[in-house]
């Protein structure tokens, strides 16, 4: 994100800031297999606006702390609990993902939906195991192969991006590895990224273009999302997020 005001004005306004669903965070809240009713204290990294925080906040009993470095969008999340008359279980906190000030075994789940690959997912489960309580439970999704193989013009591509990109059997030995047991897994189907993410985008691109001048630097973050789009159009038989369900060993 190097240029964050251009970018927060055009993200901050959706729903989502990455590929996801309502339906998909309930279906992992399912497979995390968690006590709806008891009073949890969740962590949701990388919250963006809340997508998957609400949705949380909305199902359950707990008590969540939604982590981003970025307050424009914790601001807007914010607005969103009080609209769902959910504010009393959330609370906001502005903090990188790789500086969190959290006791050890503070939490009972660690939730994190498109993002832990800004520090990367080994370095990400590794560092924040310490934060759950033995036995709770990890739920992360990360770009992910969905074939053993692929074209090599994607590979290439995603090589450069984010060079941890790899299949589901990969990860899981990293969580394995990290000292997690992992209880599930689905790969995020096409809707989360096109009619959830991608169609919403690009239907704001007009307005964001006028807000911003019809700039260059505007113009370029356009093109890049469009390009984004184009990939996975073309591509998107071979990638796509898993999400990963785990639970911390002793
Ligand atoms: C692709 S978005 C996903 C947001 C949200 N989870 C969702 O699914 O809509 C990634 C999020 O991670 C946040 N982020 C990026 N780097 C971060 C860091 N180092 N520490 C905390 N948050 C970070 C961004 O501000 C953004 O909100």
């Amino acid at each position: 994100m190097e240029d964050y005001h251009l970018l927060i004005d055009l993200h901050k306004r959706a729903n989502r800031q990455g590929p996801g669903g309502d339906a998909e965070t309930e279906e992992a809240l399912s497979l995390a297999l968690v006590d709806r009713a008891a009073p949890l204290k969740i962590a949701d990294i990388g919250s963006g606006t809340g997508a998957s925080t609400l949705v949380l906040a909305r199902l359950l009993e707990a008590q969540i702390t939604a982590v981003d470095f970025l307050q424009d969008f914790l601001d807007v999340l914010k607005e969103r609990a009080e609209g769902m008359a959910v504010s009393e279980k959330v609370t906001t906190l502005c903090c990188s993902m790789d500086k969190l000030p959290f006791r050890d075994e503070a939490y009972d789940v660690i939730w994190s939906e498109g993002a832990i690959y800004n520090i990367g997912f080994e370095k990400g489960v590794r560092d924040w195991n310490r934060y759950l309580k033995v036995g709770g439970r990890l739920v992360v999704s990360e770009i992910t192969w969905i074939t053993a193989s692929r074209p090599s013009e994607l590979q290439k591509y995603w090589e450069g991006e984010y060079p941890e990109i790899d299949v589901a059997s990969s990860k899981m030995g990293v969580l394995e590895k990290n000292g997690y047991s992992p209880i599930g897994y689905f790969v995020l189907p096409e809707h989360c990224w096109l009619a959830n993410y991608y169609r919403p985008m690009q239907n704001s691109f007009t307005d964001f273009l006028n807000r911003n001048g019809n700039g260059e630097d505007a113009r370029a973050i356009v093109e890049a999302e469009n390009q984004e789009i184009e990939l996975y159009e073309k591509y998107k038989t071979y990638y796509s997020y898993g999400v990963y369900i785990a639970r911390k060993l002793d």
